[in-house]
């Protein structure tokens, strides 16, 4: 099995240039079979969870080709009618198969998707997506062998107050509500960048929706859609692990092809413990020397500090002189790299949905397991910070979301490698010495 292998101590130091948004990439993917015209999709990042998704698009019939590494073309109008289901083993893996819900049903009336998995980081329900599916007029069950079954005679436009807020039903909702007659408006609606990067990717196609970006979200449904060319806006995930990378091994990384406002809950709190953090039109310098300070954090819906990097910062703070707690307020199941931490010397405290973090000098390698695709990458930060070699295990999870991870690591003078036996592991650590 695959495994990283890494040398850490070295500062990272150099430029990185960011993929487009995965988050963003999902929505927008499983949006173009709204129309029966061919759309062009750039700034893809070729990651796991866009080519499983891409692979289940293609299974249900419509046609996908790959321009280059990172523009897709998508047409719809080959999709099969009368075979509108979306399962197998690879897509019950990721978590944005429920996508295809909301744009088949939007589309057709009528959808069938195993019910998603994704990292397990805690319960994730469905609930707020059925209650805006059902609100908009469909019939939805879960039928056996766990597949959701949503079908419609009509969609018309409803109200729909979210009880939670949600990224994943927002998206949903509005994709199958574009269609649908008369007008929908969604309240305490997410707002996060990619909820913007869909509706723009919508709208483009010819729906009409206003307000995305803010907590109401006003959509008249129109009669068709036709083909688009659209640019996938870049991922402020991505972006945020490399910038906590730059500061966890006392670096100075310039993060190029980034939205500088996405970051803004990320830069502020790097600036607060003491790192530079110098913003361009498109790009962002990181630099950190000596030990940073320490502080207090919640995870929030954006634009509040985003979950997602709730486990790369802990990572970066648990250097830091004094004590920090991080509190995470959206999944509750999203300390399992804690465990792992600890083998490298880090003493963190997890005490119900919060993390105390008592400031080490440093951490040592170790052989550690990635938990989920957040907290491998967090791992992955340790092991470049740390002194001497770490193996992590489990790969897979980081391969879903990030494009490249080591190759991009390595260019910045990070001592990484993908290993998937012992000799090329050995002849790694003879050759970092
Ligand atoms: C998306 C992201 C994920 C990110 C998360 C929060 C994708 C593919 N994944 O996940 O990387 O961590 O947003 O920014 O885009 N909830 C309900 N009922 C529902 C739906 C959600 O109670 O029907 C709850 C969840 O349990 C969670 C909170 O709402 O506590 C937020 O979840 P949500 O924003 O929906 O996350 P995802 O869309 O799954």
């Amino acid at each position: 099995m695959e495994k990283y292998v890494i040398k850490g101590g070295t500062p990272l130091d150099g430029e990185v240039t960011i993929a487009g948004a995965k988050n963003a990439a999902l929505g927008i993917l499983a949006a173009a079979i709204l129309t029966d015209d061919e759309c062009i999709i750039e700034n893809v990042p070729y990651v796991e969870d866009t080519k499983v998704l891409l692979r289940a698009i293609e299974a249900l019939g419509a046609t996908v080709k790959y321009i280059d590494l990172h523009t897709v073309s998508i047409c719809g109008k080959t999709i099969d009618k009368d075979n509108l289901c979306v399962d197998d083993e690879y897509i019950r893996k990721i978590r944005a198969s429920y996508y295809l819900l909301g744009s088949m049903l939007g589309k057709f009336k009528y959808a069938q998707v195993a019910l998603p998995g994704g990292c397990d980081i805690g319960l994730r329900p469905i609930d707020q997506h059925i209650k805006g599916f059902e609100a908009l007029g469909a019939k939805v069950d879960i039928v056996s062998g766990g597949k959701v079954v949503a079908k419609a005679d009509n969609l018309i436009g409803r109200h729909i107050y979210m009880d939670v807020v949600t990224v994943g039903a927002t998206i949903n909702i509005m994709m199958a509500a574009v269609l649908a007659e008369g007008k929908t408006t969604i309240e305490n609606a997410a707002k996060e960048p990619h909820i913007v990067d869909v509706a723009n990717f919508l709208n483009s196609m010819g729906a009409n929706i206003k307000g995305a970006g803010t907590d109401v979200i006003r959509i008249r449904g129109v009669q068709r859609l036709v083909g688009t060319e659209y640019s996938i806006i870049p991922d402020q995930i991505e972006a945020g692990t490399f910038m906590t990378m730059a500061v966890a091994t006392k670096g100075n990384i310039l993060i190029k092809n980034v939205i500088p406002k996405h970051m803004e809950a990320i830069s502020s709190k790097l600036s607060e413990i003491g790192a530079t953090v110098i913003e361009y039109d498109d790009s962002i310098r990181v630099m950190a020397d000596g030990r940073m300070k320490s502080t207090q954090i919640k995870t929030l819906p954006y634009p509040g500090f985003p979950t997602d990097m709730q486990p790369q910062m802990a990572t970066t703070l648990a250097l830091s002189s004094g004590n920090s707690i991080i509190t995470e307020s959206i999944f509750e199941n999203r300390f399992k790299y804690v465990n792992e931490l600890a083998r490298m010397g880090a003493r963190i405290k997890v005490e119900g949905n919060s993390a105390i973090i008592t400031g080490v000098e440093g951490y040592t390698g170790a052989n550690l397991v990635a938990p989920d695709l957040r907290a491998g990458a967090a791992l992955v930060i340790a092991a470049l910070a740390a002194e001497g070699i770490s193996t992590i295990d489990d790969i897979k999870y980081i391969l879903r979301g990030y494009e490249d991870f080591d190759g991009k690591i390595r260019a910045l003078g990070g001592q990484i490698e993908i290993v998937d036996n012992e000799r090329d592991e050995q002849k790694f650590k003879l050759r970092v010495g």
